[in-house]
Order: C-alpha cells, then structure tokens, then sequence
C-alpha cells in the first residue's frame, strides 16, 4: 500500500464516534479472563495492541468471542472462570508494539502457578521493562529478562508477598502490574505514585468487586489477595480521549472547522488535554456528560481557533503523555514560545517522542529546540506549516503511531503536501484514523 499523503484542508467539518480507550479495552480483557462469569466489553478497541492482549488470554484457554463486523460498535464477549483455571500457554506470548500488555501480564503472571514468555516487537523489545521487573522480584516474583529488556521469561508463583512501593514513576503501567500481581499476593500491596497517573485499573477492579482500596485524586491504592473470585461485569468502553486529541488539534488549526467528538471518557486522570485547550485558547465545549461503567464520558465540539502559546510541566504531564506529540503540532500553530517540561517519559514510549516529535516539527519547516525533559516551540501564529526546500514534506514516523498521526493532522494546515513513512502503525491505537480524516484511499 502506498504512503499516505496529506494536504491542506480550508475546510474541516465532522462529527466522530471515538473508538474505544486503548487503556480500559486492555483491562476489559485481563479482568473479563480472570473473573467468573461472562464479561460482555461493547465498543472494544480493535486495534493491533488489545487484540495482542485478547490472544494472549486465548493462548491460557479462555474463550473469548469477537464481533468486529459493526465497526462503530465491536463486540467481545469472554467466558471468564476465574484465575485458577488459566492454564500454561504452550507457545511465547507476542504482544506486539504494547507496553501496556507487555507491563501489565507481567504482573498477573507473576502470580501464576506456570511459566510463560513474552515477547514483543523491535519497539517493545528496546523499552524499559526493569520499572516493572524490580518492584515484581520484591514482590517474589521470578523474571528473567534480557538485560532488562524483553523476551522476558516469567516463572509464575502463587507465593508471592504484598509490599508498600514508592514508585519513581508516575506509572499506570507499573501501578497496574503490581495490582494485578497483589491479587495474588499475601497481605496488602501498596503503590504510592509521585504525581497521578491513570486510574482505569483501579476503576475497573473496584468494578469487578476485587479488593482495592483507593480514592480518587490520591497518589496511594492497595489491594488485597483476591479471596473470592471477580465478578463478570458489562463494560462499555468510553472513546478514547488520546485518539478525540488528534481531531481537537486538526479543528482547532483549521481555517473553518467544527468538529463534534462523540462519546470521549474524560476521566480527570487523562484530561491534560482539556486544560491545554482552555489554557491555549481553544474555542470548544463539552456536551452530554454522563458516566458508565464507573468513568465519566462527554461529547465535545472544536472549532477553529486563535491559538496562544502556554507553558506545560508539573503534574499535568501524566494526565496528557500520550497527547504531547499533536499538542506539539497545535503549540507550532499558536502565537508565542510554548515550552514543554518534565516529560521525560517521552524518552520510554512506542519511540523516543522527545527526539521524533522535535524531528517531526523540524520537517515541518518550524523552530524548535529539544530539551532534555521535553521542548521549546516557536509558534507559526496560524500560518501554514511551510516544510523544507522540497515540493513535499515527508515524515518518517519510526513506527510510532502517535508520531504517524501528529503528522498527518499537521498535514492539514501545510504549505505542502505531507507524506507519512510507516503509517501502518497507526492500526495499533486507531485503526479507522485515515478514514476519519477523509482518505479513504488509505483505508485499512
Ligand atoms: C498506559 C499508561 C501510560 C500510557 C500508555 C498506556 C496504560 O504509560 O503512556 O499509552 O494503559 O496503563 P506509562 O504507564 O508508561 O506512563
């Protein structure tokens, strides 16, 4: 298939049905598998990742039924019999391009009486994988790994012990892995984070009747060894806010544009976003809020904007990590210098997207400076982007899909066309992004 080429839009004028959160539609699968009872998840992500995870479970014996067919709604139903029944893969488990998958069966099977291995793609086997290993082995937990890195190669034990852990990252990943391995753990697991970060595993384990123990907005959560086995739930999972970021910056830089975003979970944990907006001077509003399956959801119109400049750093960088790419591009659009601090956990993602996002500006034809926890952009104050000396601005998004997207929104605001390398990877988060965006001749 060819590369997708992006050109400028006058016009941009939308209504989208966000497809599910990356995040939840992973926890919908790992507590549906070990819970009791059939777990019925609509709007499932069906993107590459959570499909890893999903297979994942299918490779322990776990019946779990797709329907994908509706790509509005797809469907997944999975026969949980709770965690005792999970039986030894016979094959290494492959999850992909996802962290996420990788972080957080690590910590599940740590508790598990049989060993498993888990492997991952080139960008998975170059990510940090110690920030789980460590706190896991005080745990008890038995994991080789190459040198820290996967294949990681888990000898599961239901010994393991609760312990009080003062993570030095704001981690929803190694916050989750240690709660999925303190269901199998004696006493209390404790994590204490420095700032907050995502708070969809606690959520969903409180709704699947475990024994958590938290409160919103705190930087603690415990949990208990599971005595009696989870509860099957309906999940209905809310849009995916990372995804609803991408088509708030494209109205926003857009001469004439409306977009209307339907259904995006706006759990304050992962509502940075929001705040940049207000503080950037984005023209938008929030519809319709409601609450399902223990997370809040709202609709939420853009238009075009008269963008300002702002400084991001402190606490809100967690509730924003995944967004900072595209709001890089919206940043290059503003009037004024718009600094980015305290991100360094940009270094450890899908690509290092402190390096590939500056990268992707400079192609872009914008000013910018890397910094060593994050960036400074000069903003084009609503000009086009206008690309370098070439008649096309071409972006090598090193095969990582939010990097492939930030380009493709800049796309629609550019002097020249955009053409994007490696754009396949966007089926790991987004797989209907291009036909979203009106190509449908990139339509996967
Ligand atoms: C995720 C947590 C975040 C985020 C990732 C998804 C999750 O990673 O960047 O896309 O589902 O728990 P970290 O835990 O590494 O911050």
């Amino acid at each position: 298939m060819s590369n997708p080429i992006i050109h400028k839009q006058r016009i941009f004028k939308k209504t989208i049905k966000i497809p599910g959160d990356k995040s939840i539609s992973h926890r919908s699968i790992i507590l549906g598998s070990i819970a009791k009872g059939k777990t019925e998840v609509t709007n499932f992500l069906n993107g590459e990742d959570c499909i890893c995870t999903q297979k994942a479970f299918e490779s322990l014996g776990v019946e779990i039924e797709t329907n994908f067919h509706d790509s509005e709604n797809p469907i997944v139903k999975i026969q949980g019999k709770g965690m005792e029944f999970l039986r030894a893969p016979n094959n290494d488990i492959y999850l992909g391009n996802s962290g996420t998958g990788m972080r957080l069966l690590t910590g599940l099977f740590s508790g598990l009486n049989f060993k498993s291995v888990l492997t991952g793609d080139e960008s998975l086997s170059s990510r940090p994988m110690k920030r789980v290993i460590d706190p896991l082995s005080l745990m008890g937990a038995n994991i080789e790994s190459s040198e820290g890195k996967a294949p990681l190669i888990i000898y599961g034990s239901p010994h393991l012990k609760g312990i009080n852990y003062k993570s030095p990252v704001s981690s929803a990943q190694v916050k989750s892995s240690l709660l999925l391995a303190g269901l199998n753990a004696d006493g209390v697991t404790t994590i204490i984070e420095p700032e907050k970060s995502r708070d969809h595993s606690e959520r969903m384990l409180d709704y699947f009747q475990s024994p958590i123990s938290y409160h919103h907005g705190s930087l603690e959560v415990s949990i208990r060894r599971l005595e009696k086995p989870l509860q099957a739930q309906r999940v209905k999972v809310p849009g995916d806010i990372s995804s609803a970021a991408f088509f708030m910056v494209a109205a926003a830089i857009v001469e004439d544009a409306e977009v209307e975003l339907l259904n995006v979970g706006i759990n304050p944990t992962r509502t940075g976003i929001i705040d940049v907006l207000t503080m950037m001077n984005i023209d938008f509003s929030i519809h319709n809020l409601r609450e399902e399956g223990k997370e809040p959801i709202a609709d939420i119109i853009v238009k075009s904007s008269n963008i300002k400049a702002g400084e991001i750093r402190g606490d809100i960088i967690p509730r924003l990590i995944d967004e900072i790419p595209v709001i890089a591009i919206l940043a290059a659009q503003a009037k004024g210098t718009t600094v980015i601090k305290n991100a360094e956990e940009l270094k450890v993602k899908e690509s290092n997207r402190i390096a590939t996002t500056v990268s992707m500006l400079k192609q872009l034809g914008v000013k910018v400076e890397e910094t060593d926890d994050g960036m400074i952009i000069e903003g084009l104050e609503g000009r086009e982007f206008p690309g370098g000396d070439a008649s096309i601005v071409v972006i090598d998004s090193k095969g990582d899909h939010r990097i492939a997207m930030s380009s493709a929104i800049a796309g629609l605001h550019s002097a020249k066309p955009v053409e994007i390398l490696k754009s396949e990877f966007v089926n790991t988060s987004f797989p209907s992004f291009f036909k979203y965006l009106g190509l449908s001749d990139v339509l996967r």
